[in-house]
């Protein structure tokens, strides 16, 4: 070796592979203002649509008259249900097999509802058009609280259902009654409550909330009368899912439809979904002949597509005298709204609450979940949590505290004697998952350490004795929450959407000089794919993570694949990433054994290319594979260098954490003050350490949003009362607290590079530490559950009623 051979750690480096704090490589072009979204595109002729909407929650639509607004310049069509039902798309399927109006038929359900869409050659004229339909309603009653909407005497809301006792999932108890899902042994779980020791009950409500991505919902569809063939650009999370949906109810054939995500500015699972605005700029451009772009408002953004959360959970946890679990007892009341627009896989109505016993091993547990109706906008997406992962996370997070405060002992110590141990992995769960590895008591005593717990429980004590001396008056918080997720939707054998399997794929393509492309079926909406899938790729076959160029979201090109959101795409995709690469391996050492003349079993791999054992000397390096790839392959060999990988996990992936929030709460005024906010997280290998500390560090912070104030908010007519950034709380960069994070790594067994997802995880634990540590602070006034979002008004008002100021 001479001086300028590169050493073993200099060639491990130049790949910038698994592990590696690469720099985002898409942030090059974001932070010159480069990006390319769907709002920067201008096609000739290009046409915009915009909705009227409804100004009430529930009313008849007697009449829709469009006479003025086509007299205004630029307004060229009006399209309403009537126009649509000539093409049959009056109403739409949705994810959760119920129907959706797309514009209002006879009926408006919720406060902002699409019932007509006016085409025009702007903006501007589309709005003044707007403002000149005249739509005749007659106001029906609002049902706008959840438990009133199985009442005998409950305004009946979907007329269209009428008769139906059953529905895409079972039976149906009530006019406003969508579903009832059960899992788990109920008698086991009820006897095991008769002979409990100690028991809880508390109703835990995690309130309505929304994803409210920066950049809106959006499309353009430009539909091509010669060729037949529609093209859509749209804000798409799942590109290809879309596509098909529009083949299946546009009845266009699926190859003359392209769909491209061009850079997407946020998801958070708004983004999933099919919206009215799509079909109406579909039909308004077929309609037309021109191409129609529809771009929301943050308004609408906020009341119209896709609210999260909703679900209000009746929470029973029996257990020993000593603290030790023995049955767990769930019912949800989940307010769906209008429609059940859920965007959950297909078999699953509640999606994967059933991962609600957590970290803890619940010998038995029963679980039941009632969907209903009521006169608020439809959705219930997954708002950076797998699929209703994030309301079992606080549930089950909320009553381990609850019980805890019962047994008078501390919370963390009543997790360390729960949780499932690292020899009961593969675990499974009573209601039903197998985990696949896990450390929690590990993960759980690096965090008492790293923030010295005892410490600030001894500090806490002498806090609350300053409180009762009238010395102070905040009080302290500990906010503790261990979260098990459950991510990599997933296995066929339980997870479809539209009856598609949730698989994920990837194409690699190596050009002859050692450089390629991947090709990718998801869909990166700012978690950085472009960056860490290169990653995967170098480390498995040597070439430079910058060699590397990553592509997804053009349906013509990217093979099939389900998307991204709820933490699938690592889950999935990467290792969909990872065995198209040891396709291709394999075929270079064919190559590379015939062109260094031993036989491929004589043959090891170094890093960036094979060397023959034993004569570490005799090497051919990737690159040069990939020029042999072209030139000089084994007889009957097929030249080029690509394979695709269309990748059916096995199972779900199980990140975890602990996290805990210091917080002081001021009595008399309710402001709070995050001391310290520190998360572990477990997502077992790390591609990329800079890009997981930037998921964790947007995920706390969306959980600090909804914990402390982000809320969309109803009044009792139905009207939205948190419609805009001026009321819905979107922290900056003043109220938002530090986060310190870290980690501890338990691959997940099944994954071919021990990955899981990790997008969701802070989202999911964040919101139970921050609620925990303001109902710890309060306990100690004698509190047991305060409701969640914890703004200071209402911190003050749980003050109030506690009695602080008598
Ligand atoms: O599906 P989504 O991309 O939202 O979530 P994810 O699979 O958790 O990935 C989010 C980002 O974190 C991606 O860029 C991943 O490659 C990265 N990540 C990582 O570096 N290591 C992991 N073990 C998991 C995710």
């Amino acid at each position: 070796m001479n001086d300028m051979t590169p050493t073993r750690e200099q060639r491990e480096a130049r790949l910038e592979g698994l592990g590696c704090k690469r720099k985002r490589v898409e942030d090059i072009r974001f932070t010159q203002g480069k990006g390319n979204y769907v709002d920067d595109l201008k096609l000739p002729g290009m046409l915009h649509g915009d909705f009227v909407r409804s100004p009430h929650a529930h009313a008849r639509v007697k009449s829709i008259n469009s006479e003025e607004a086509l007299k205004v310049p630029g307004v060229l069509a009006v399209i309403t249900a009537e126009t649509l039902k000539t093409v049959n798309l009056a109403w739409m399927p949705t994810l959760a097999g119920d129907v959706q109006m797309v514009l209002a038929d006879g009926k408006v359900l919720f406060q902002n509802q699409e019932v007509a869409f006016v085409v025009a050659t702007d903006r501007y004229a589309a709005d003044d058009g707007i403002n000149k339909v005249v739509v005749e309603y007659e106001p029906l009653p609002a049902l706008i609280d959840p438990f009133k909407a199985m009442d005998a005497d409950a305004p009946v809301l979907r007329e269209d259902l009428a008769g139906k006792t059953s529905g895409a999932h079972g039976p149906r108890k009530h006019h406003n009654h969508i579903f009832e899902w059960t899992v788990g042994d109920k008698d086991l779980t009820d006897a095991a409550f008769r002979k409990a020791e100690v028991t809880i009950k508390e109703m835990i409500s995690y309130h309505r909330t929304h994803p409210s991505p920066l950049e809106t919902c959006q499309c353009v569809c430009s539909f091509d009368k010669i060729k037949g063939e529609l093209s859509i650009w749209g804000t798409f999370q799942a590109p290809h899912v879309i596509r098909t949906v529009v083949a299946l109810i546009a009845k266009i054939p699926e190859h003359k439809i392209h769909v491209i995500s061009p850079d997407v500015g946020g998801g958070f699972g708004n983004k999933v979904g099919a919206y009215p605005g799509y079909i109406c700029a579909a039909v308004a451009s077929i309609v037309t002949g021109k191409p129609v772009k529809w771009v929301e408002d943050r308004i609408e953004n906020l009341t119209a597509t896709s609210f999260a959360r909703d679900y209000h959970m009746t929470t029973e946890i029996a257990s020993t005298k000593e603290g030790k679990v023995t049955g767990l007892r769930v019912h949800v009341l989940a307010d769906h709204g209008a429609f059940d627009a859920c965007a959950d896989p297909s078999k699953w109505p509640a999606g994967f609450f059933n991962i609600v016993t957590g970290s803890y091993d619940f010998p038995v547990a029963h679980l039941s979940v009632d969907g209903i109706y009521t006169n608020k906008a439809p959705g219930g997406v997954a708002y950076r949590c797998s699929f209703r992962v994030t309301e079992a996370a606080y549930c089950i997070e909320r009553g381990m505290d609850i019980l805890a405060q019962k047994l008078g002992m501390d919370p963390a110590e009543l997790r360390l004697k729960n949780f499932i141990k690292p020899e009961q992995f593969p675990y499974h769960s009573a209601l039903g998952w197998e985990y696949d590895s896990g450390d929690y008591h590990t993960a759980m005593k690096k965090m008492m350490e790293m923030v010295d717990y005892a410490g600030l429980r001894k500090e806490q004590a002498a806090q609350r004795a300053a409180f009762k001396r009238g010395e102070t008056r905040e009080i302290m918080g500990l906010g503790v929450s261990f979260f098990t997720e459950i991510v990599g939707a997933g296995p066929s054998k339980n997870c479809d959407i539209l009856g598609i399997a949730m698989f994920d794929s990837c194409e690699i393509r190596l050009h002859p000089t050692g450089a390629g492309i991947a090709r990718v079926g998801t869909k990166s909406t700012g978690q950085g794919h472009e960056t860490t899938w290169a990653q995967i790729i170098a480390t498995e076959i040597g070439i430079p993570a910058d060699d590397i160029m990553v592509e997804e979201g053009n349906t013509d090109t990217a093979p099939y694949g389900l998307g991204t959101y709820g933490s699938r795409s690592t889950p999935v995709a990467g290792a969909a990433i990872a065995m198209a690469a040891r396709k291709i391996k394999a075929k270079a050492q064919m190559i590379a054994a015939y062109k260094l003349e031993v036989h491929e079993g004589d043959l090891e791999w170094d890093i960036d290319g094979f060397r023959v054992k034993g004569l570490p000397e005799k090497t051919m390096s990737m690159k040069d594979i990939c020029w042999a790839a072209y030139n000089s392959v084994p007889p009957g060999m097929e030249p080029g260098l690509e394979a695709v990988s269309y990748y059916d996990p096995p199972n779900m992936t199980y990140p975890f954490g602990a996290y805990i929030c210091v917080m002081n709460i001021d009595v008399d005024t309710g402001v709070y003050k995050i001391r310290r906010f520190y998360a572990l997280d477990d997502c077992g290998t790390r591609i990329n350490p800079m890009i997981i500390e930037g998921q964790v560090h947007g995920g706390l912070t969306e959980a600090f949003a909804i914990a402390m104030g982000q809320e969309i908010r109803y009044d009792d007519e139905g009207n939205v009362v948190t419609g805009s950034f001026m009321d819905f709380f979107m922290p900056t960069a003043v109220e938002t607290p530090h986060w310190e994070t870290d980690f501890t790594v338990t691959p997940s067994p099944h994954h071919p590079i021990g990955a899981k997802g990790v997008g969701e995880s802070p989202n999911v634990g964040g919101v139970p530490a921050f609620s925990n540590a303001v109902n710890d602070a309060f306990s100690f006034l004698g509190a047991t559950h305060i409701q969640m979002p914890h703004d200071y008004w209402r911190n003050w008002r749980a003050a109030k009623n506690l009695g602080v100021f008598a």
